[in-house]
């Protein structure tokens, strides 16, 4: 957890006006323009957001291929993991007052810039924290229990006639009742996990510096205070902390020599947490016996990359956040957030501002139409809550977007031409 920082004065070259001046809205004017940066399908964003907001999508990989149009004019950003904003890059946007990750990581944010630019970052802290935490034990169990690579041996036409052949093929299976799990990061995906794990016999201890004293006893676990007790005492160590700029490759070939010989790592968390070559050599000489990876040093995940040539690797594709439903949760929650930052102030009306410290004073508590008061919407407020109702048909039109604007990188579109199913009215334009 970082320390709060005082809250800073204004860099002379932020643009804060641009940050803080009024947004027109209201009958006579354009609704606020909200851009999904990363991607293309708007169809859960669109109903939440469409009577307070223009949704565009850029469906772009840096922002180099955002439309002008965006950078000049967004007032609100959804961004899912496939694009990054540096300071750089959150300088070209002239008008951004909320960016929302339509996740729980904000490693590919520049959050401090943001604040001090007067740009609320948000993420969706909540909604895949049970399907993380049962894609870590499914991970963890295969290492176990081996049944990934028992079932590729099927798939492959190995014939099982007896015992020897499974004694064979099974090799390396192991009893989990008595083993030590160790989980570096105990916050919501690493208490999910530490719960479940109990419920198969495992061990479990945890390493977590920013927690206070306390919460060992309150969920029965047992706490260790250093990285090295913690890989030192592990059979299995799953990391489940956020990358931030103090643990960039906490495993890697030093830190691998202090794991139990023949351990298991587990890492659904971030790819930076691992040096991928010091891991893939500590497998390949057998010091760490298997890994099982849902996330990578680079993404998107390239199936022929080094890690997965290893040997002893399960490997995913960044998918334990993904169930149907947590997916379209973590959707509605995004929305919903850019919505409260319509509607009401920023930050306070926010639900998950994670840069309200690097804010300064000036840009505090402010609507997104730079007014003192909250832009003047009448509707109801969208519940944090998966099941949305539709929301009453607008007074008026979202704005369209000239396709006469998009150029061919820059797949500037109105978000409402990718509905599914059939668009409401209103949404045809
Ligand atoms: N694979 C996926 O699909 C997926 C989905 C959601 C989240 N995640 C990742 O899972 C991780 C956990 O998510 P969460 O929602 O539980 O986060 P969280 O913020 O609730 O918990 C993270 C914990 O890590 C601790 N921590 C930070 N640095 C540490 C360090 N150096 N050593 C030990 N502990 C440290 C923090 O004190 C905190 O308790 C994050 O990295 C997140 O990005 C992955």
């Amino acid at each position: 957890m970082d320390k709060k920082k005082p809250l800073k004065r204004p860099r002379m070259d932020a643009p804060i006006g641009a940050r803080s001046g009024p947004i027109a809205n209201g009958p006579m004017h354009a609704r606020p323009l909200v851009a999904l940066l990363d991607g293309r399908d708007c169809s859960v964003e669109m109903p939440i957001l469409k009577d307070v907001a223009t949704v565009a999508f850029c469906d772009a990989q840096s922002t180099q291929e955002i439309h002008e149009k965006v950078l000049n004019e967004a007032v609100g950003a959804l961004m899912w993991h496939t694009i990054t904003l540096t300071k750089e890059d959150l300088e070209k946007f002239k008008a951004l007052r909320i960016i929302v990750r339509i996740g729980s990581g904000v490693d590919n944010v520049d959050i401090k810039a943001a604040g001090e630019m007067g740009v609320a970052v948000c993420n969706v802290p909540g909604y895949g924290v049970e399907e993380v935490a049962d894609t870590t034990l499914c991970l963890i169990l295969n290492l176990y229990r081996r049944t990934y690579w028992l079932a590729n041996m099927v798939r492959e036409g190995k014939k099982f006639q007896g015992p020897e052949q499974v004694r064979e093929a099974a090799a390396g299976c192991a009893r989990i009742r008595g083993d030590t799990l160790g989980i570096v990061g105990l916050g919501r995906v690493g208490t999910a996990v530490a719960l479940r794990a109990k419920a198969f016999g495992f061990n479990v201890i945890f390493y977590d510096p920013y927690l206070p004293d306390g919460i060992e006893k309150s969920l029965g676990l047992t706490r260790v205070y250093t990285l090295q007790d913690l890989l030192f005492q592990s059979d299995c160590v799953s990391l489940h902390c956020t990358l931030n700029e103090h643990n960039h490759h906490l495993i890697n070939e030093y830190t691998i020599k202090q794991m139990r010989p023949g351990a298991f790592l587990v890492n659904t968390a971030r790819g930076g947490l691992v040096d991928e070559n010091a891991l893939a050599a500590a497998l390949k000489d057998g010091r760490i016996r298997a890994a099982a990876l849902d996330v990578h040093e680079n993404e998107p995940f390239n199936a022929l990359s080094g890690m997965a040539d290893s040997p002893n690797v399960i490997c995913t594709p960044h998918a334990a956040w993904y169930s149907d439903a947590s997916s379209t949760e973590l959707r509605e929650m995004a929305a919903s957030e850019i919505r409260r930052a319509i509607v009401g102030r920023i930050p306070d009306s926010l639900r998950n501002c994670v840069n309200k410290e690097y804010f300064v004073s000036s840009n505090y508590g402010e609507s997104i139409n730079g007014s003192g008061s909250a832009y003047n919407y009448t509707g109801p407020i969208v519940p944090h809550s998966t099941t949305l109702e539709p929301l009453p048909a607008p007074g008026s039109v979202p704005t369209s977007l000239s396709s006469a604007h998009a150029t061919p990188h820059s797949t500037l579109q109105e978000a409402a031409n990718h509905m599914t199913p059939k668009p409401e009215s209103s949404e045809v334009h």
